[in-house]
This record gives structure tokens, C-alpha cells and sequence, in this order.
């Protein structure tokens, strides 16, 4: 299995780690190692980058400890759940919808308390662990909850579930700082908790994970894109509710013809998923692998009027959800107004209004595994060797120096390449251990793209080798145009 391989390379080299390995571990949580916190950076880079310089969105960071109120306002606190049961011999707990579609082979999205306790008696589903019977399925919270503050003054919070809600309620002043535009988008990147039943899926179900939501605020007599046009001729794998409820498979059509039929309910959802769909490509996620589906009427929530994941097919967990995008409507700002009092209304030529939210919700996790997972090479035949392609702009390090031995004034003159680079601002990683060979072999394991050696020719004309990671292919190249090369 792919994912085996990579979890060695990623455990050996330090792109993820286990959490709290040395007193055993829990599940849900990952350290990112050295590499792995770098790439991980370099993703949010391009999710930023997009956001920020080119669509001129805002960026915030609000607190992930947050009082009960917006929680209340949102329905967080009284239907953020799942359906949990638990075992009455060993106590193992489980997600029901999970454990009867997994014994059932039966669809369980929108299934009630009832309707996943009545299958769980009818397929006599016993504890998949320790064959004991299961008692009977109830809501489980996912919020993780505790307080601010001492003693009697102390308040209830809970840790942020998502980094949306704690962008709404600064929806005034973003308004004001933002001259009153509309739309107005909203970048939040952060750490979001969840408290999930029994995380399985190593780094694709997180208690602890990193978001990267942008809200949109837009008037709601409006939600065309300017920049449709850049995205429209996209061709996606796209996959309708219309579809999926007759058992049809996904079809590839363009995003021009997905808002002229009507399959997305507005150019502004469309122009959104063909952006991510880009960014993902960005990443270096084969976009060969993603296709774009539309929530089901009796799985998208309530308040939205469409909402659509792109979905990646892993070679080993099927499909990953990696972006949601979703039109919230009024729902969120509505009720904050309404618990708070604060009026969220703009006026816009003669109307007063809330405006709609559109939402883009990346995680941030799941798409570092799936450019881990879609980067890997394993090349065979004479020059076998295991490596990632990531693209320049997200590898860890853009380039790995060596010197070709450490005598003769080489390890002096590449330890000022390096130091010049660094100055520079590239990421690069120094290596000078081992034969040129191993050195190689190590830089395209965790996918260094190039290579820089420094050798006697260097210190006789002011050449160094670059060797692409890719082709192997090596240049000579001089000091001076190092660094526009490696750009
Ligand atoms: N804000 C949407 C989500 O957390 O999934």
C-alpha cells in the first residue's frame, strides 16, 4: 500500500509524527516534523497567496478558545453530533453510521437515533472488538468544552469546532475597514478541534486539524463572479446530487456548462470550485484524481442552499474530502444578529440587507497527505529510487548543497553557497555526509528538487552542478546565476 510506504518515509524523515508518542499516543492528533512543517507551510502559502494578493481578500486570526454564545447562535451546541453507541462489555465507543454501513453495506447519511438503533438490532451488529452487545446509540457533541477563567465568575467556552463562526462575528468591522464592499472575502487559517468517536483514518480525521476557510460576504441579488471566465473552460469531474440519486457515475464537463445548466446553482459556487480544483493542481495534488460533488438534499445542511466538496480518490482511503464549498446564506450572520442584537444589516443603494455567505472551507491536513500520496514516484529498472515530484513552489527545501568532498577549500567555498542562498531566502538544506550517490538518493526521498555540488571545476570558473530532481538530469551553472535558476 502506497499510504505504508509514505508513513514510513514520512516517521524515517519527519514529515508526521504520532502525538504524545512517548507516553503512547492518542488518536487524532499529529505532530508535523521538520519537513513536514515546511510543506505544510508551503501549502497554506499557496492557499494564501491565491486569497490574499490575487482575489484581495482580508486575512484574520481570531482566538480558538471562544465563550458558549456563538456556539449557541450557530446550533453548534445543540446539534453539532454524532451518533455515538458504546459497548456494554469493553466500552469501545463508535460512530453508529459508521459501524452499520460498514456491516450493512447500506447508505446511512441522514439516518436518525432510531432509524441506526433499529439497524443495529435488525443486522444483530455486536462489538466488532470484543463481540459484546452494544447498548443503545445517543447524541455525542463534538465540541470540545471547558472554561474561562476561576470559581464562581468562571464562563463556559469551547474549543473553535471551525474557524467560520469566529470570522462572522467580526463580520462590522471587517465591513468598515473593508469600505463597505461587497463581496468581501475573508481569509481564516487556524487550528479548529473536534472531538471525534474514534479517529481511524490516521491524518484524515483529526481532533486537532488546521482550517483554511474564506467567507465571502456577498449581496444576495448577486452572486455571479467577475472572474468566471478564468475558470469556465476547467474541465472537472462533476458529480450532482441529480446524479448520485440515480446511481449515475460523475461526468466530465466544463464549468461553463455546469452553471449554464444548472447543475451549480451560481457562477460564484463554480468559480470557487474551479479555483480550489487549480489550487490543488498548485499543490501538486493530480488533478486527474479529484472530481467535484454536490451535496444530497438530505445531507446538506439546512440553512444552505448548495453546497459541493471536491473530493480526492486516494489509492488507498477512497474519497477524501478537501474543500467544502458551500452557499450559508443569511443563516450565520442572521443569527448572530439575533442572539448578539447587533445589527449585521448593510445598506447598499437603497437597500438594507444581510448580506449571504459563501464559504470555501480547505482543510489543510488532508490535502498535505493527498500531495504526499499523488508526488510519490517509485522508479524502477536501473536507476530505481523512490520520490516525491512536489511541485518548486511547495517542496520543503528548493534545493539541497553539497561539497564533493570536504578538503581541498570545497566544503569552505559550498558552505558560502549555502549561506548565500539562505541569505537569499531559499529554503535550502545542507548535506555533506556519505557519497554524492546516498546524498542524491536522501534530497529525492522527502523531494528536494534540486541539488547544487560544489567541486574542484567550482573553484577553478565559479560553476556548480544543479541536478534536477525530476530528470537527473545535471547542469553546469554559474554562482552568479544560481539563484535565478533555482527560481
Ligand atoms: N466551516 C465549515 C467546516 O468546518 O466544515
Amino acid at each position: 500500500m502506497v499510504r505504508e510506504k509514505i508513513m514510513d518515509i514520512s516517521l524515517r524523515r519527519g514529515f508526521v509524527w504520532p502525538s504524545f508518542e512517548i507516553y503512547g499516543g492518542v488518536r487524532g492528533f499529529y505532530d508535523y516534523g521538520p519537513l513536514g512543517a515546511l510543506l505544510k507551510k508551503n501549502i497554506e502559502e499557496v492557499i494564501r497567496r491565491h486569497y490574499i494578493i490575487e482575489e484581495g481578500c482580508f486575512e484574520v486570526s481570531s482566538p480558538t478558545l471562544t465563550p458558549e454564545d456563538p456556539w449557541v447562535a450557530s446550533g453548534h451546541v445543540k446539534s453539532f453530533s454524532d451518533v455515538i453507541v458504546e459497548c456494554e462489555k469493553c466500552g469501545e465507543p463508535y460512530r453508529a453510521d459508521h459501524l452499520v454501513a460498514e456491516h450493512t453495506g447500506i447508505q446511512t447519511d441522514g439516518m436518525n437515533i432510531s432509524d441506526l438503533k433499529e439497524k443495529i438490532r435488525d443486522a444483530g451488529i455486536v462489538c466488532p472488538k470484543c463481540h459484546g452487545p452494544l447498548g443503545d446509540p445517543y447524541d455525542y457533541n463534538l465540541m470540545f468544552k471547558t472554561y474561562i477563567g476561576p470559581g464562581k465568575r468562571k464562563i463556559t467556552a469551547y474549543l473553535r469546532p471551525e474557524t467560520a463562526q469566529t470570522t462572522y462575528l467580526l463580520f462590522k468591522r471587517l465591513y468598515a475597514a473593508g469600505r463597505e464592499r461587497l463581496p468581501l472575502g475573508v481569509l481564516q487559517i487556524g487550528h479548529s478541534f473536534r472531538n471525534e468517536i474514534s479517529p481511524r483514518q490516521g491524518m484524515l480525521r483529526l481532533r486537532e486539524f488546521t482550517q483554511a476557510e474564506v467567507q465571502f460576504f456577498v449581496d444576495p441579488n448577486n452572486k455571479n463572479s467577475d472572474r468566471f471566465d478564468e475558470v469556465a473552460d476547467l474541465q472537472i469531474r462533476v458529480w450532482s446530487g441529480e446524479m448520485q440519486a440515480r446511481s449515475s457515475e460523475p461526468k466530465e464537463m466544463s464549468l461553463r456548462e455546469a452553471v449554464e445548466s444548472g447543475i451549480t446553482k451560481t457562477q460564484f459556487i463554480a468559480y470557487s470550485l474551479g479555483r480550489a480544483w487549480s489550487l490543488f493542481e498548485r499543490m501538486g495534488i493530480k488533478g486527474s484524481r479529484l472530481q467535484m460533488r454536490q451535496h444530497k438534499d438530505d445531507e446538506r445542511a439546512f440553512y444552505s442552499s448548495d453546497t459541493w466538496d471536491i473530493e480526492y480518490i486516494s489509492q488507498d482511503f477512497g474519497r477524501i474530502e478537501l474543500v467544502g464549498v458551500s452557499d450559508r446564506t443569511d443563516y450565520d450572520l442572521r443569527s448572530h444578529m439575533e442572539l448578539s442584537k447587533v445589527d449585521m444589516r448593510v445598506n447598499k443603494e437603497g437597500r438594507k440587507f444581510i448580506p449571504h455567505v459563501v464559504e470555501v472551507a480547505y482543510g489543510i491536513d488532508r490535502p498535505f497527505y493527498c500531495t504526499l500520496e499523488s508526488s510519490y514516484v517509485e522508479q524502477t529498472g536501473e536507476k530505481s529510487r523512490t520520490y516525491f515530484k512536489f511541485p518548486r513552489d511547495v517542496a520543503p527545501y528548493r534545493a539541497a548543497v553539497f561539497p564533493l568532498v570536504n578538503k581541498d577549500g570545497i566544503y569552505e567555498k559550498a558552505r558560502t553557497v549555502y549561506e548565500t542562498l539562505k541569505n537569499l531566502g531559499f529554503y535550502v538544506q545542507w548535506d555533506s555526509s556519505g557519497s554524492i550517490g546516498r546524498r542524491y538518493a536522501r534530497a529525492d526521498e522527502v523531494g528536494i528538487p534540486f541539488c547544487v555540488t560544489i567541486d574542484y571545476d567550482t573553484l577553478r570558473d565559479s560553476t556548480v552542478t544543479v541536478r534536477d530532481r525530476d530528470t537527473m538530469k545535471q547542469e553546469r551553472v554559474h554562482i552568479k546565476q544560481l539563484a535565478s535558476r533555482l527560481s
